[in-house]
């Protein structure tokens, strides 16, 4: 059985925990300061009205988990989708970035999105890598949008197509595909 499946507020803490080492030591995310569990269970929440929200469970805890947000709030962007990931740093390379992409893709594509974008803070080896391997195409590179930690921080740009062709219809929430 997939250790991938749809979170939940219960998951919050970990998803909190996995996230905050990134926030306070690298550039990764551009936020500030580590949101809390019940913040996180609040964004976990309202994603899930819209967008898949994954975590990657073997079991034992949640080890990673992945989400799709809105790329612009503007009406005709609504058939693109930005997707996100993360793996808990002591977990790296082990697969799990892979299933929850995969897993997200998939769904993101049932519920009817055209494009997947995704947001790299450059540097980044392993979530290039992750994004290439998954059938993300590079499409450029915002400079100097981020100043975190004293340093200004570039952000390239991939897309992944979801469907061919023109949007036939709206996309479905998340909430009601039928799963
Ligand atoms: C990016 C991240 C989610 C990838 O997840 P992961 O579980 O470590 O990656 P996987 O084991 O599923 O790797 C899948 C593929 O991604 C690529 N990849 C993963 N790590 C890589 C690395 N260090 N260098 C180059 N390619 C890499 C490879 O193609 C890999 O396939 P392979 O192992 O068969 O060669 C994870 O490393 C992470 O959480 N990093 C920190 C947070 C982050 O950068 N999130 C993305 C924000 S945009």
């Amino acid at each position: 059985m997939s250790a991938v499946r749809v979170a939940a507020p219960a998951d919050a803490d970990a998803i909190a925990a996995i996230y905050a080492p990134y926030v306070r030591e690298t550039a990764i995310s551009f936020e500030e300061v580590p949101p809390t569990p019940a913040e996180m269970a609040r964004r976990l929440t309202s994603t899930l009205e819209i967008y898949p929200y994954l975590v990657f469970d073997d079991g034992d805890g949640v080890l990673g988990y992945a989400y799709g947000s809105v790329h612009r709030a503007k009406p005709a962007y609504r058939w693109s989708v930005e997707t996100t990931v993360y793996a808990a740093r002591h977990a790296q390379r082990r697969g799990i970035g892979r299933a929850l992409y995969t897993e997200l893709l998939d769904l993101l594509t049932r519920q009817g999105f055209h494009s997947a974008f995704a947001g790299i803070a450059l540097p980044n080896d392993q979530s290039v890598g992750l994004h290439l391997s998954m059938g993300f195409v590079y499409l450029g590179t915002f400079a100097e949008i981020g100043f975190k930690h004293g340093e200004l921080h570039d952000l390239g740009w991939w897309r992944r197509t979801l469907a061919e062709g023109k949007p036939r219809r709206e996309p479905i929430p998340f909430k009601s595909l039928s799963r």
